[in-house]
């Protein structure tokens, strides 16, 4: 495919997509979203890779949804095209893990976008927020639903209904963001965790994320069910037997990633 709005590459067994409308602070209008579905779709089907990482520019990861696109809307071309489900959740449904690599503004959709993966990298330069309150709407990707699930309540609370932003040691001390790293080293560290993620068994790392995952959708009981059930499935894999033996023989272990 020829992308017009990401640059898609691979990084050994990492998927790297970065976000490339710079005029527009990678405003995520729905040709963009489509094309990062086109990319993911790449990845899935790519036994090669094991991880995506995604990331934007130094200046904004995403400056959230298109505002111009939005702005002539009706209530008909939303609900009819279903914005937002329709092109916006193919990260939900990627079964491999994805890093968000985030610099600068992660706002609005940016900040939906990289809660949509499964952890996010942030540079010390990062701001997140939820502004959309400023535009006489509310975010409609995730924003009232992931945040307060990543964050609390409370946090989540102030940032929808003000409008503020959050810097990066703010985000990591509530918990949105699993490492701030100095911004001239965030793809770097970046793509260095999402290589030793790719270096593991695959199917063990899409287990590890779907359990995760399940433990936001169910109870405690239900959830320790169903890590159990797929931890007692790990051992039909010959990665398990091959791990386990490469411990008990102090050696490497080479996953074949089945
Ligand atoms: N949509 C479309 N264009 C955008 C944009 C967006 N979300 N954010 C920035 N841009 C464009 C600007 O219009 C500007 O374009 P021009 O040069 O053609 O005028 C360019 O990017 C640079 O932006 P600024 O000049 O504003 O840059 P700045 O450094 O002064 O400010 C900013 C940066 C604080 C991020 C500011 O651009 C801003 O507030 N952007 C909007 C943020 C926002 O409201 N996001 C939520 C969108 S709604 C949403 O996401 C809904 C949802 O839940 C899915």
């Amino acid at each position: 495919m020829d992308y017009q709005n990401i640059i898609v590459e691979t990084r050994g067994k990492v998927g790297f997509i970065t976000l490339n409308r710079p005029k527009a602070l990678n405003a995520l209008n729905d040709a963009l979203v489509d094309e990062l579905g086109v990319a993911l779709d790449g990845f899935e089907a790519d036994e090669n890779i094991g991880c995506v990482v995604i990331t934007g520019s130094e200046k904004a990861f995403a400056a959230g949804a298109d505002i111009g696109m939005m702005a002539k809307f009706s209530y008909m071309d939303a609900y009819k095209g279903d914005y937002i489900t329709r092109n916006w959740e193919r990260l939900k449904t990627f079964r491999k893990p994805v890093i968000a690599a985030v610099a600068g503004f992660a706002l609005g959709g940016g900040c939906e976008l990289a809660m949509s993966c499964d952890m996010i990298f942030a540079a010390d330069t990062a701001k997140f927020g939820q502004p959309e309150v400023k535009l006489g709407t509310l975010p409609g990707a995730g924003g009232t639903q992931r945040l307060p699930r990543a964050v609390g309540k409370a946090k989540a609370m102030d940032l929808c209904l003000t409008a503020r932003m959050m810097d990066a040691a703010e985000a990591e001390k509530a918990g949105l963001v699993a490492r701030v790293i100095p911004a001239d080293k965030l793809v770097e560290e970046a793509l260095a965790a999402a290589a030793t993620i790719a270096s593991y068994s695959l199917p063990v790392i899409m287990m590890i994320k779907e359990s995760i995952n399940r433990s936001f959708e169910s109870g405690l009981n239900e959830g320790l069910l169903f890590e159990r059930r797929v931890f007692h499935s790990s051992f039909a894999l010959d990665d398990q037997k091959e791990g386990m033996a490469a411990f008990v023989e102090k050696r490497k272990a080479e996953f074949k990633n089945q």
